[in-house]
């Protein structure tokens, strides 16, 4: 056997390794290739990628073998629009970043956005009636994009935190045609996507910019993650430059706000399917809430509710996949895996192990009672990712999933419209192919 012997995987027909399939079906490309080992060749094209499936080899990966791997190709073309960024920043930068965006997210913060979650809530409560039929992805990135326009540049920028928004929705579905596509135009190619690709990043730019130059001249806190970006220093009393806080800030706009919107459209498709999942929900929530808003405080409280979510995100995972490129020579799972191989590790395929948890396929929030969970393995679960670069908004994000959805269970059952059905597509985030249509019934 030579020095860098592959794991086995699927036969790389062709000579375009898996990349057929991997782009027209990834999550049934990564669960076939799943089944050869811990460890599977995967190439695409050329380039050699390796799929990490147990969980104490993505420890030993994420958590331990971190320093001597970045981030994956596709992940590193997203610095067109993210610049350098907490997603696409390595080494010093991104150590001293994550330090200071931290400060942005310490509990006490986090804590105090939740008023601004539930106030989002009940914007979109406002606008439904008992007996409407809503697209209930489409609600969901309506309110998730207000909750981070609302903590992210405060309310009453709101009207610019649309504006951002939408321009980001531009951006991230060119890049998800992108990602579709292997075949990748050059920049200079004055292709409609393109163009409209560059003339909502150049608003995007100017938005934040303004915003930015605004809130340096005003000077005061006012309570969101911009203020504590721009408060943040580093242990010499350095802050960031505008063009870091541009970067940092589109980076939370937009890693903040799909992802959330996905779990929560993926929890009330699986709670429509579950109607006795749904109602244990619902008795909790009137137990803890009776009749007034949700607040912060609340939130631990909502013990059903958060495993409910846990759940939700375990069988669909809004990010289903993550890659790191070795920088060195790695020994894993024994094999010396080369510099330059791409690891990835699927949250859809590791979530759905049968060793890890017994009938996988079953949506069962109760895995997640303590007794129940503390013999999971941590990285049998991984939703956030794992290791220093850990999702720096997941607190934030559960808080948030849990609050409105309690807020939006409280008033209304969400029934699935017949004949709708669920079909994935895949891109960054585990999208769907179509919206589902639910009906709104109001609870007494
Ligand atoms: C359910 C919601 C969310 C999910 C499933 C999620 C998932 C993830 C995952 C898997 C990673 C790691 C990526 C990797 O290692 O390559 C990550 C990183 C990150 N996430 Fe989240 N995320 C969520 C919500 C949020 C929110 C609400 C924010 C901010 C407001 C956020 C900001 C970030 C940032 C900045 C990073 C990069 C961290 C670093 O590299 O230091 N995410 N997220």
């Amino acid at each position: 056997m030579g020095r860098y012997a592959k794991p086995p995987g699927p036969p790389n027909r062709f000579k375009i390794g898996n990349l057929r399939s991997m782009m027209s079906d990834p999550l049934g490309c990564m669960m076939d290739a799943s089944e050869y080992g811990p460890l599977s060749n995967l190439p695409l094209l050329h380039e050699p990628y390796v799929l990490v499936r147990d969980p104490e080899l993505i420890q030993q990966s994420l958590a331990q073998g971190h320093t001597v791997m970045r981030k994956d190709r596709f992940t590193r073309e997203l610095d067109r629009v993210l610049g350098k960024g907490l997603v696409t920043s390595e080494g010093d930068l991104w150590r001293r970043q994550r330090k200071l965006v931290a400060h942005a997210f310490i509990p006490r913060r986090i804590r105090t956005y939740g008023d601004a979650m539930v106030a989002a809530a009940h914007r979109s409560l406002a606008d439904w009636k008992d007996g409407h039929e809503i697209n209930i992805y489409e609600s969901m990135a309506e309110l998730t994009m207000d909750v981070v326009g609302r903590t992210l540049f405060d309310t009453d920028v709101r009207d610019t935190a649309k504006e951002v928004g939408d321009a980001l929705n531009v951006i991230s579905d060119y890049y998800s045609q992108v990602l579709e596509n292997p075949i990748k135009p050059p920049d200079w190619w004055p292709s409609p996507g393109m163009f409209r690709f560059r003339r909502a990043a150049r608003n995007v730019d100017r938005i934040v910019a303004e915003m930015i130059e605004a809130r340096r001249k005003a000077g005061r806190d006012r309570g969101d993650l911009l203020s504590a970006l721009l408060q943040a220093q580093d242990e010499e009393g350095g802050g960031m430059s505008n063009q870091q806080l541009r970067d940092e800030c589109i980076t939370l706009f937009l890693a903040g706000h799909e992802t959330t919107s996905i779990a929560l459209g993926h929890t009330f498709y699986l709670l429509s399917k579950h109607p006795e999942i749904e109602s244990k929900v619902h008795r909790e929530v009137a137990a803890v809430l009776e009749d007034r808003r949700a607040t912060a405080e609340d939130y631990p409280r909502l013990e059903y509710t958060e495993r409910v979510i846990k759940e939700s995100m375990r069988l669909y995972p809004p990010v289903y996949a993550i890659g790191r490129q070795l920088l060195e020579d790695f020994e894993l799972g024994g094999y010396t895996l080369e510099k330059g191989v791409t690891l990835l590790f699927a949250q859809w395929v590791t979530h759905r192990r049968p060793e890890s948890f017994t009938d996988p396929l079953r949506f069962d929030p109760d895995r997640w009672l303590p007794e129940r969970a503390a013999k999971i393995h941590r990285y049998a679960y991984f939703p956030f990712g794992g290791g220093p670069r850990i999702c720096i908004g997941n607190h934030f994000a559960m808080m948030e999933a849990v609050l409105l959805l309690a807020t939006l269970i409280r008033a209304y059952r969400f029934d699935l419209l017949p004949e709708q059905s669920l079909v994935l597509k895949p891109s960054v985030t585990l999208r769907v192919e179509k919206d589902l249509r639910m009906r709104l019934r109001a609870r007494s």
